[in-house]
């Protein structure tokens, strides 16, 4: 198995960031690189905001978080992931941006290093065919809040090598997290059943059966679910949902992942959830209220 001890994180959006923290706080050498100064040193804040919190609840000690801080760089130069053991890509989710990086650092990595993909919804297929390794790529599918969710999918490509597949699985471990194998169908595990259950939420919100805030608290009360399919919709993000379910009915064509016309409306509107401010929620409102949507 190959040994991991410097990890480069590509994107310090929303998952990098946390993908980084995570990564820093098992006390690996991590470098994340983004596009610009300002969104690193939003990253870094953001990263920061949430030790601090975890200090708070009495989760970090101050020496943890200032272990951590010491592991963490950003950089705008994809060259200084060169080094890297493996690379973990949590940038927007486009193929075309993806494969394009992925051929980059083909050509300044060694041969051995470990490409991994956070992709939601995209086949690792598709980028283990583009990134000139393709027994060294795979997915490895993380969950927001990084740092709270234990749950990562380790998804291997019919051209993964095993010993790719097993590094990846025990790296995930150390970062605390509980990996599961999954095969390369677009969704994974998580997603290929979650993403119908919440748009049947939608299509069950158009057609009148209940209320957002009545079929939130059935399926909190009856399901047993920590939250109800809105508010979970909120938190993941309308834009993201609306995008996975694309790439999804598109790879099954199946009915079953077709985005709702409510959902793209609320898209179009900018309507994306908590991320915006306002979704099936506003959280302008504090606090927060049911979104009137002319229903
Ligand atoms: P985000 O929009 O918060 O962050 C993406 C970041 O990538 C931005 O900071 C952007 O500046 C950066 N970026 C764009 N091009 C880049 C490049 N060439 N090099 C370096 N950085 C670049 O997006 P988010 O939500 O973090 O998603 C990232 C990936 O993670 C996507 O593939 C998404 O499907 C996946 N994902 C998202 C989850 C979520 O709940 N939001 C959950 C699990 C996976």
């Amino acid at each position: 198995m190959k040994e991991i001890r410097k990890v480069g994180v590509l994107g310090g959006g929303l998952m990098g960031s946390g993908i980084a923290q995570v990564c820093a706080q098992a006390g690996f050498d991590t470098v994340v690189r983004d596009l610009s100064a300002p969104i690193m040193e939003k990253s870094r804040r953001g990263i920061e905001k949430v030790l601090a919190k975890g200090i708070e609840r009495g989760k970090v000690t101050a020496d943890e978080r200032d272990a951590a801080l010491s592991k963490l760089a950003f950089t705008t130069e994809l060259g200084e992931l060169a080094a890297c053991d493996i690379i973990i890509e949590a940038v927007v989710e486009d193929l075309e941006m993806k494969n394009a990086m992925w051929k980059d650092l083909d050509a300044i990595c060694p041969a051995d290093t470990i490409f991994a993909s956070n992709t939601s919804s995209l086949t690792i297929a598709a980028m283990a065919a583009a990134c000139g390794r393709p027994d060294r790529m795979l997915g490895l599918h993380f969950f927001n809040p990084v740092p709270l969710m234990k749950l990562v999918e380790v998804v291997r490509t019919i051209t993964t090598s095993d010993e790719t597949a097993e590094t990846a699985f025990e790296f995930a471990k150390k970062l605390g997290k509980e990996p599961i194998r999954a095969k390369d169908n677009s969704g994974f595990v998580v997603n290929l059943l979650l993403i119908p259950y919440m748009l049947d939420a939608i299509n069950a919100l158009e057609a009148n059966v209940a209320s957002i805030e009545d079929i939130d608290k059935a399926m909190q009360l009856g399901a047993g679910h920590p939250m109800g399919p809105f508010t979970l919709l909120d938190f993941v993000g309308l834009d993201t949902t609306y995008k996975i379910a694309e790439i999804m009915f598109d790879e099954y064509r199946e009915k079953r992942y077709a985005p709702p016309p409510l959902l793209k409306r609320m898209v179009i509107a900018g309507m994306y959830g908590r991320k915006s401010g306002k979704g099936f929620y506003d959280y302008t409102q504090d606090p927060p209220r049911v979104s009137q949507l002319g229903l």
